[in-house]
């Protein structure tokens, strides 16, 4: 088999077979391919596209690159959870416990943040202590004994992947919806849990702008990961409007306590509850009401926030943190962002959100920047508030003034005031199963 065979079959629009697509993956991940054979293919695949059997056996084969982890060793139903990526989405902190606090495991294995999008694994770094590189023995004891682990992707997780992805990203390939759906899906397969919930982001922060297209991709996830014998189902959010209030890691947390705390944002209150609730019916098969419910209860019994309190202390991180939010690590130069015009907020974009807390130091912009846990963005007003003059739209964080006078100007074209109330945006426009 030759590769350029290959590359030539799909540039003319012809469907690739299982062997082919072995064949790129293997050679390519064992660096038997050259970058400028694969970005050729990929720009075919990009243009003429894969049909559902070609992409699923992409993901097949990139999931079987390297580790596929055999969660046998837990007792129990396991399931996982997985954001598209979105500004401010902290649900997995509270996902992942209101499920394990009624009996789920949740054997989780997270990203780090790149660019506007944060990572459920940095955000866990800002706790004191938090050790999130355990060792495959001691991950599944601790799923086996309090139903609850959270580290980061080993390094030999779908590395084909890995690859495939860094290439996409310079060569203009990312945004094809087999491509972005057998990415997601390699790592979801090859992490080994049993019943998949996905949030698939639509809006200005996400990959995908529009409903139809989130569909699309929630579609073909949903399709794939039930190829590959699991259970899936999959939920269209909104990305146009930053989650909950906080962005930043060391200030997520503090808003994943205050949810779990049963207080703070509604919208990102009702999110994490839809989430657990689809995890929930499609692991157990209980009733989608009855297990809306169940969650909710986590939240007014505090049997969820205990159910991170374990977590913390089993990764050994400080819980005196979780107990009192105050002891996370907090920026001490601040800067409040004010309005100089009556109205209503017409529009937030999350990215710009996203990008001005990058520039504060709470994300990176390449893999190896460093991260300060204490930098980030408290939003006091949000799509549809009402504002007048001198109101306070937001607060920056960051350890100096000059990064928190690049931001301000990036965060000042982030939001629109007008006159009319806006129309109200929905946060969940539907589940797919
Ligand atoms: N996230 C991934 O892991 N892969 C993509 O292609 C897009 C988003």
């Amino acid at each position: 088999m030759r590769i350029y065979d290959i590359i030539e079959k799909k540039r003319d629009g012809h469907k690739l077979t299982k062997e082919e697509i072995d064949f790129f993956v293997q050679e390519y991940t064992a660096e038997r391919i050259e970058d400028y054979q694969a970005s050729a293919l990929l720009m075919a695949i990009f243009i003429n596209g894969m049909d559902e059997e070609e992409t699923v056996n992409l993901t097949e084969s990139m999931a079987k690159s390297g580790d596929m982890l055999d969660l046998s060793a837990i007792d129990g139903i396991t399931a996982d959870k997985h954001s598209t990526g979105g500004v401010g989405d902290k649900t997995s902190l509270v996902v992942a416990p209101i499920c394990a606090s009624l009996g789920i495991k949740m054997a989780k294995m997270s990203g780090r943040g790149l660019g506007h999008t944060g990572g459920t694994i940095d955000k866990l770094e800002s706790i004191e202590g938090y050790n999130t590189s355990i060792d495959t023995d001691a991950f599944f004891k601790q799923v086996n004994e309090i139903g609850i682990a959270l580290i980061g992707q080993t390094g030999n997780l779908a590395p084909a992947d890995k690859k495939i992805y860094a290439l996409r990203d310079v060569t203009a390939t990312v945004d094809n919806i087999s491509l972005i759906a057998s990415s997601i899906m390699s790592k979801k397969i090859a992490a080994g849990a049993q019943n998949i919930v996905l949030d698939v982001k639509c809006g200005s922060g996400a990959f995908m702008k529009d409903e139809q297209s989130a569909v699309e991709l929630a579609e073909m996830m949903v399709k794939i990961g039930k190829k590959c014998g699991r259970n899936m189902a999959a939920v269209i959010t909104n990305m146009d409007i930053p989650l909950g209030s906080n962005v930043g890691n060391a200030l997520e947390i503090k808003e994943v306590v205050d949810i779990l705390n049963n207080k703070g944002d509604e919208q990102l209150r009702e999110l994490c509850l839809v989430l657990s609730a689809t995890i929930l019916s499609i692991s157990y098969g209980w009733d989608y009401e009855d297990a809306y419910i169940k969650a909710e209860n986590t939240l007014t019994d505090g049997s969820a926030l205990n159910k991170l309190k374990e977590l913390v202390s089993a990764q050994g991180g400080n819980t005196q943190m979780i107990d009192n939010t105050s002891l996370l690590p907090k920026c001490d130069n601040s800067l409040e962002i004010k309005t100089n015009q009556d109205g209503f907020i017409q529009s937030i974009d999350s990215k710009i959100v996203g990008e001005s807390a990058v520039l504060l130091g709470a994300g990176r912009e390449k893999k190896t920047d460093t991260i300060d846990y204490g930098a980030g963005i408290i939003l006091y007003k949000k799509t549809g508030d009402k504002v007048s003059v001198g109101d306070t739209v937001a607060i920056l964080y960051a350890d100096s003034d000059e990064k928190l006078k690049n931001a301000e100007k990036l965060f000042n074209t982030s939001y629109k005031i007008g006159a009319e109330k806006p129309c109200e945006q929905k946060l969940i426009y539907q589940t797919i199963r």
